[in-house]
């Protein structure tokens, strides 16, 4: 489907059906209002009404944030595709640039479908839906839908990644869709893999993936435009799956575990927008993509690993892989560049989604008004997300009576712990820089909830790309 606007009357514009907006209930301003009253269109947020003899179809807006907006323009383009028509033509005028934005990502993330592994592919009729702008700020909108094209298409782009199953997106794969991005973005992409990760002191991440067929990968994808106005790492989990190993998961937790590669197919998705959108900013993505199996290989509750930085993990459960992963592959972004910010995105644990629920991601770190920053990105961004408290106390409980620490602690506070076994990782000249994102919540969904269909959300890509925007204004 392709969005696009135009400098003319919505008269001018020539399509198969026009789309009309109801701001807060207003039914009775609009010419069809004794029909819609008629057949009980009242207008709420996000419901729409399609009369077919006048070719016209209704839709009620009466909440302007944008993760509203971005919810009423995907039910709208969900119910717009079962009909028949090709092309759709509305007027902007609801809309300031940035809402237009956002009513634009939710028409793009709302027609996301995943379809891969469908024998039989539904033809989608709905082809275009043309904007009519009459004011005098036409460029602000045509840069609000050019951003929103290229967030949603990364997002949709992160979410086909998470979709893909473990058996087609394995480590090296991911690799392969980074080098793929290198070349048509113009990046820089280095790779590593299994053989060269313990000449690096990087036995944390080859424990991990020591028992799969796949040969984990380690990789550094740079996006560096001229003069930039801050250097970002994003650190990824790219756990192409995880089976637990051999604290092999049960059955019904290891379905889903496909997606725990998602901090790495956003870290892509965001890199892959900023350079399409070429942000002012030098963002470097460290994936580490490992698949955890179990095996006469595998690593074991009881081994001792050592990370890049020297110190020594004890393992206690070998479902605790992703902090594993990532201790080494923020070693390993901390020495390869210094950064303004570093952040990392993980489907790191179950526990942050009983503090936070499905829908929020997890944010932790040292640096107050650095998290602030992310729950100010979530009103234009439509995600959602949720600080959570680091203290000492549970600090503590990583300490580990055989190594320095162990890689899981006792009951309460396991998104915490986790992000403080991350802390041990984080240089002290980056505790300030540093953010950890627990995506384990909102990275995937088995029920449709906001703009989300079933399956990958794209959670990380559009709330770091809202941020990114906000710190290129300042
Ligand atoms: N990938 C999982 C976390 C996860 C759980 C992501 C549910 C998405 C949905 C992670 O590797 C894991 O297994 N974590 C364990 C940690 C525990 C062993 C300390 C968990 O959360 O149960
Ligand atoms: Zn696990
Ligand atoms: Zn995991």
């Amino acid at each position: 489907m392709t969005l696009t606007i135009e400098n003319r009357t919505l008269s001018a514009l020539q399509a198969d059906l026009e789309l009309l907006f109801i701001q807060n209930k207003d039914i009775h301003g609009c010419e069809d209002s004794a029909l819609l009253q008629a057949i009980g269109f009242e207008g709420n947020h996000g419901s729409s009404q399609l009369l077919p003899e006048k070719r016209r179809f209704y839709i009620g807006l009466e909440k302007f944030d944008a993760n509203n907006l971005q919810i009423a323009a995907a039910n709208a383009v969900k119910a717009l595709k079962k009909f028949k028509y090709t092309s759709v033509k509305a007027s902007s005028s609801p809309f300031d640039a940035q809402s237009f934005k956002a009513f634009c990502e939710g028409l793009i993330l709302g027609d996301y479908e995943f379809t891969h592994y469908k024998s039989k592919k539904e033809p989608t009729r709905l082809a275009a839906i043309t904007f009519a702008y009459e004011g005098t700020q036409f460029s602000d909108f045509e840069t609000a839908l050019t951003d929103a094209l290229a967030i949603a298409a990364a997002t949709n782009f992160t979410r086909d990644l998470v979709n893909t199953t473990p058996d087609d997106l394995y480590p090296l794969q991911m690799a392969k869709i980074a080098k793929d991005l290198a070349s048509e973005y113009k990046l820089d992409c280095d790779i590593m893999d299994e053989a060269q990760f313990l000449d690096e002191g990087m036995e944390a991440i080859y424990m991990v993936g020591r028992a799969s067929r796949h040969n984990s990968q380690l990789i550094h994808l740079s996006y560096k435009p001229k003069n930039p106005k801050k250097v970002i790492s994003l650190v990824g989990k790219g756990l192409t799956y995880d089976s637990g190993g051999l604290s092999l998961k049960p059955a019904d937790s290891m379905l889903t575990m496909k997606m725990d590669k998602a901090g790495a197919c956003a870290v892509l998705g965001i890199i892959k927008a900023a350079a399409q959108l070429q942000l002012p900013i030098e963002i470097h993505g460290f994936i580490g993509a490992v698949e955890n199996m179990i095996g006469g290989d595998a690593y074991k509750p009881d081994d001792v690993l050592t990370a890049k930085n020297g110190t020594t993990i004890e393992v206690r459960n070998t479902d605790a892989e992703g902090r594993l992963v990532l201790a080494d592959v923020l070693c390993y972004a901390q020495e390869k560049v210094k950064p303004d910010y570093i952040f990392d995105y993980a489907t790191l644990t179950g526990a942050c989604v009983v503090a936070l629920g499905l829908y929020s991601t997890g944010v932790m770190g040292h640096n107050e008004e650095l998290k602030a920053s992310f729950a100010l990105a979530n009103r234009p961004s439509g995600e959602l997300t949720g600080a959570l408290p680091f203290n000492d106390h549970l600090k503590e409980e990583l300490k580990s009576e055989v190594a320095d620490i162990k890689n899981v602690t006792g009951r309460w506070g396991g998104a915490l712990t986790a992000g403080l076994f991350l802390d041990h990782f984080i240089e002290e000249e980056n505790k300030e820089k540093w953010i950890h994102f627990d995506i384990a919540g909102p990275a995937y969904t088995e029920k449709p909830w906001g703009v989300h269909g079933y399956g990958g959300t794209g959670a990380g890509v559009r709330l770091t790309l809202a941020w990114m925007q906000e710190l290129c204004k300042a």
